[in-house]
């Protein structure tokens, strides 16, 4: 059995509850799902010890979340090379969040990317084509986790 980590980065809680769906399919999968907000990194070590890492954040004026920018400053100097990740987030019409992020861990982290960036629009986060997207996304990364 192995852990994730999955951190976030939301302004009205589309981001968190995706989060959660996240951990639910990593969990029937048969992991350790660990959540936390983009503000409990406080340092690069906090991100020692996971076997997965997943980031997510919603899209706002076209960017991620300021935090979740300064969260991936810190996470550059963690050793994440090769781990499974993965990136998601709610958005309105651009989402560009979740695809920037997925390309800074594909491209200066060097983690073993799951196929792709999770993108969900609000109203579709509660309802069950969502939460199966959520669900299976988390499956996913479960794959990649030895
Ligand atoms: C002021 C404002 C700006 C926004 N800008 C964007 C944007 O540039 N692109 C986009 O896709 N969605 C945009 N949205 C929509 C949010 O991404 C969407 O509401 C999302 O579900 C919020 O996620 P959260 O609940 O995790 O904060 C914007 C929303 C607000 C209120």
């Amino acid at each position: 059995m192995g852990k994730a980590l999955i951190v976030f980065a939301t302004r009205s809680g589309g981001t968190k509850k995706l989060a959660e769906l996240i951990a639910e399919g990593l969990r029937i999968a048969g992991h350790e799902a660990e959540l936390k907000r983009v503000t409990d990194i406080k340092k690069p070590e906090d991100l020692n010890g996971y076997d997965a890492y997943v980031f997510g954040s919603a899209t706002y004026h076209g960017k991620m979340i300021n935090l979740m920018e300064r969260m991936l400053f810190l996470a550059e100097k963690a050793d994440l090379e090769g781990k499974p990740g993965g990136a998601f987030g709610s958005y309105g019409w651009s989402g560009e969040a979740p695809d920037r992020i997925y390309s800074t861990m594909e491209n200066i982290f060097k983690m073993d990317m799951t196929g792709g960036s999770l993108r969900v629009k609000p109203a579709y986060v509660m309802n069950p084509d969502g939460i199966k997207a959520a669900q299976e996304y988390g499956k996913n990364i479960a794959k990649k986790i030895s």
